[in-house]
């Protein structure tokens, strides 16, 4: 599998990993990787259990249990579609929270990997370049200011019928990325081989432009590569 092409996108909550990602992998017909969502399922999954953070056991025994499906910009927990409780900020602060527990990332690792399929992966993430593709062939480290992320999220909220305070997304997500900082195991940094895109004042096109001459500038090194 190692020769199989990998492009890491690692940053923030809301700094736009997951749509930069799916547009690089579609204009590169490589797969994705949304590697939050299956912190997000795990934290879900628990909340329903009613399993409190003190049983990282059981915790990460749903994680390793995960019956899970993306399909076509859709998530499936089992036979359920996820995708909008997935989104809940509730289940996001949990997710920061099951993410910490070193049980719970071993379990997801090797699910992990298995997405690294031809013709080649997109995976977004925070630990994506350091601990679970550290030899992919680019990697991102993608930023924009905490004011312009909050706005980002309230405007899709708000495209979805959900109402929120743009004070309350700043606070949530500043403190999920405090969380995400400074946790023991694999903690939300980027990668010493990381290019830094901070993407405050560009349009996702502009990104995605930037990203795929990167990958193209570092076609020669990747004999797989597209
Ligand atoms: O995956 P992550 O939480 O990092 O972010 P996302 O869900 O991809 O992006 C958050 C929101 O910001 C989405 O609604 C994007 O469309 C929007 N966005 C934007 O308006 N301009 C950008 N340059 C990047 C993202
Ligand atoms: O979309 P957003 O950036 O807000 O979050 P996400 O990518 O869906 O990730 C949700 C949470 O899962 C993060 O706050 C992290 O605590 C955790 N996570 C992680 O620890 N490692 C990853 N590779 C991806 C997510």
């Amino acid at each position: 599998r190692d020769s199989i092409p990998v492009i890491t996108i690692d940053g923030p909550s809301a700094s736009g990993k997951g749509t930069l990602a799916d547009l690089v992998a579609a204009k590169l017909g490589y797969w994705v990787l949304d590697s939050g969502a299956l912190y997000r399922a795990t934290a879900l999954a628990s909340l329903r259990a009613g399993v409190s953070l003190d049983n990282e056991h059981d915790i990460a025994a749903l994680a390793s249990q995960l019956d899970l499906h993306f399909e076509g910009g859709q998530v499936f927990l089992g036979h359920e579609d996820v995708t909008h409780a997935l989104r809940d900020e509730t289940v996001g602060a949990m997710s920061s929270k099951v993410a910490a527990l070193p049980a719970v990332r071993l379990a997801l690792h090797s699910l992990q990997l298995a997405f690294r399929r031809l013709p080649g992966l997109v995976a977004d993430g925070r630990d994506m370049g350091t601990m679970l593709f550290p030899q992919a062939g680019l990697k991102v480290f993608l930023t924009a200011s905490a004011a312009t992320r909050a706005e980002r999220r309230h405007k899709q909220l708000i495209s979805k019928g959900i109402s929120a305070s743009i004070a309350d997304l700043r606070e949530d997500l500043e403190a999920r990325d405090l969380r995400d900082q400074s946790r023991k195991v694999s903690p939300l940094k980027p990668a010493a081989d990381a290019l830094m895109l901070d993407n405050s004042s560009q349009t996702i096109e502009e990104s995605v432009d930037l990203v795929l001459s990167w990958w193209a500038d570092r076609r020669p090194f990747h004999s797989a590569g597209h």
